[in-house]
């Protein structure tokens, strides 16, 4: 998603650009892989930076570059020069947590897991001064857009197939469609198990070992209003009523803000683009409010917990569990620290604040943290533009995390090796006693927005059929009073139909504000934009 995370702070903590030990793809091979495509194939290394983005190397116009991997946005933008580029003369602006990504759209040719593209369209960012932060320091150069074409803003900008987002050029030349999906998997620094598992991205194939997803259900992909198609993503339904099991075993109950989502369950985004998992604020409350200690800090947006407390999360999706491994449910990463200065872990599944997917078309955006749990193998199907394929696009996950190891490892890591979690300080307080975070009055207005926002098709239907009947009733009336005036044969003054006219250009200006506002939220770089 747009914003690459919501902790302004995190981007000044990132100290070191570890380097995983990836073992294949020098720029070299890449280079090689125009002349001999049979050499290489599509698994390709996931550098890692503290747990907060996640980048591999791409090849643009004869340059490596470290691109961060967002499943979340659609387009591709890079800093610094590339060599052979043309210059398409047309500019784009896009906002991220991080800056502003703006410069000139280029075309220059584009290769990445052995798959080579002429004349790939990309944001050539120029200047870099909105930037709050050195993004080369972290490990990468500019962002790969993994998401549905439709939400590419180059791509609207550029009004034609020359626009297609990099996944979609690779899908359209292809002329197998079966293969039409990437798979990422992400691995986790400070977990002693982790330390053998290299992050992969993966085109039209599945990384060794891990060919048990092919038998996992296919979840299929929500699709959003055809006229907001903009800001469709990689979002799914969680399991009826048990979406998310919380620390005490117990369902959590939230009712989702998508009017089309069905009873009891909730619409989640896969983003690699976000550190932080995004979940409605009662969720988060009900994950942390009842750990004893627990403080909510306004500073991060988040709740800050005592780390050696394991936090038991399950998210259940295509009616498989997928537990969140508890050095992911609460992190060591940031530095944070308690009012009092103690040492404190941040509750990575965080509120989501204002503006969040103001026209309802999700609940809660399933970032990294959520990721590394997960194999996960998205399928592109007919959101491939110019694509030859007609079958739905849907989602795979294989669970990655095996509890019991996983609280070996916490043990391991957090509470220095000795099993304390059973201990009466880590005991979960009673429900009663859950502490709750505070909702602002800006935020609380722009959740009525969304309430009402949200509805727009049923508002848009409604004026419709409310036009339809005031026209109506005037086209009726007319006719009657026609016939009446040619009855008594006088020839007197008209008579008005003004009331019902204006009536109805009263419906239509709440047509024009539904149609408006749609528009708006799907554009890329205003403050209606939901911070994807
Ligand atoms: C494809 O990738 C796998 C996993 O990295 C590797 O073992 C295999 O040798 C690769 N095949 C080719 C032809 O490069
Ligand atoms: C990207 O390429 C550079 C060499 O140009 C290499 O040092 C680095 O490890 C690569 N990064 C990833 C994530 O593969
Ligand atoms: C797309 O539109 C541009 C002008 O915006 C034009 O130069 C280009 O030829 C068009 N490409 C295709 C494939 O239609
Ligand atoms: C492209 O098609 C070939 C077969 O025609 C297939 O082997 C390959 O995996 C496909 N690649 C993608 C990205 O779909
Ligand atoms: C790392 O991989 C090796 C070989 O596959 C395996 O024997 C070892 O148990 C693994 N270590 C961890 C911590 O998973
Ligand atoms: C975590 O929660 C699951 C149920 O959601 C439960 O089966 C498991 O025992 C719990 N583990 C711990 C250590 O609390």
């Amino acid at each position: 998603m747009r914003s690459l995370t919501s902790l302004p702070l995190l981007f000044a903590l990132l100290a070191d650009a570890a380097t995983l030990p990836f073992h294949v793809h020098s720029p070299n091979s890449f280079l090689q892989s125009r002349q001999s495509s049979t050499s290489t194939n599509g698994t390709i290394p996931v550098g890692n930076t503290q747990n907060s983005f996640y980048y591999s190397n791409i090849t643009l116009g004869g340059r490596t570059i470290s691109v961060m991997l967002d499943t979340g946005s659609s387009d591709l933008w890079v800093t610094g020069s590339v060599p052979s580029t043309t210059n398409t003369g047309k500019s784009v602006t896009l906002s991220y947590a991080v800056g502003q990504a703006k410069g000139n759209i280029n075309t220059a040719t584009f290769q990445f897991g052995g798959y080579t593209v002429n004349d790939q369209a990309f944001l050539l960012v120029t200047d870099t001064s909105s930037f709050s932060t050195n993004i080369h320091a972290e490990g990468y150069d500019g962002l790969l857009g993994l998401g549905p074409n439709t939400g590419s803003s180059i791509y609207k900008e550029l009004d034609n197939a020359s626009g297609n987002s990099p996944m979609n050029r690779i899908f359209q030349n292809n002329a197998s469609n079966t293969n039409n999906y990437i798979t990422l998997l992400l691995n986790r620094q400070n977990d002693p198990a982790s330390t053998n598992v290299t992050g992969q991205f993966t085109i039209g194939e599945i990384v060794p070992g891990y060919e048990a997803i092919s038998n996992m259900p296919q979840v299929a992909i929500e699709k959003v209003y055809k006229l907001t198609d903009q800001d469709q993503h990689w979002q799914v339904l969680t399991d009826k009523d048990k979406g998310i099991i919380g620390p005490d075993g117990q369902p959590i109950q939230a009712d989702s803000i998508v009017p089309k989502a069905p009873d009891g369950q909730l619409v989640a985004v896969f983003d690699s683009g976000y550190t932080l998992p995004q979940v409605p604020r009662d969720v988060s409350d009900a994950i942390y409010g009842r750990v004893q200690g627990a403080e909510w800090s306004a500073a991060y947006g988040a709740w800050l917990i005592p780390c050696g407390q394991l936090v038991n999360i399950t998210i259940n999706i295509g009616g498989n569990a997928y537990p969140v491994h508890p050095l992911d449910a609460s992190s060591s990463d940031f530095g944070v620290t308690f009012a009092n200065g103690g040492t404190a872990c941040l509750g990575t599944f965080q509120p989501v604040t204002s503006a969040f997917s103001l026209l309802g078309e999700y609940d809660m955006i399933l970032g990294m943290a959520f990721l590394r749990n997960t194999y996960t193998l998205i399928n592109f199907g007919s959101m491939v533009s110019s694509g030859s394929t007609t079958a739905p696009a849907y989602a795979q996950l294989l669970s990655t995390t095996n509890w019991d190891q996983a609280v070996q490892d916490f043990i391991a890591v957090r509470q220095g090796g000795q099993n304390q979690i059973g201990a009466a300080q880590y005991a979960l307080l009673p429900a009663g006693q859950e502490q709750h975070s505070p909702e602002s009055a800006a935020e609380k207005k722009a959740h009525y927005e969304e309430e009402v926002l949200s509805r727009w098709p049923y508002i848009l239907a409604g004026c419709i059929v409310f036009v339809v009947l005031v026209v109506g009733l005037c086209v009726w009336r007319c006719c009657k009073r026609r016939r009446a005036r040619r009855a008594r044969a006088a020839a007197q003054a008209g008579a008005s139909t003004g009331g019902g006219g204006g009536a109805g250009r009263r419906g239509g200006r709440r047509v024009c504000a539904a149609a408006r506002v749609a528009e708006y939220g799907g554009s890329g770089d205003d403050a209606c934009e939901p911070r994807v």
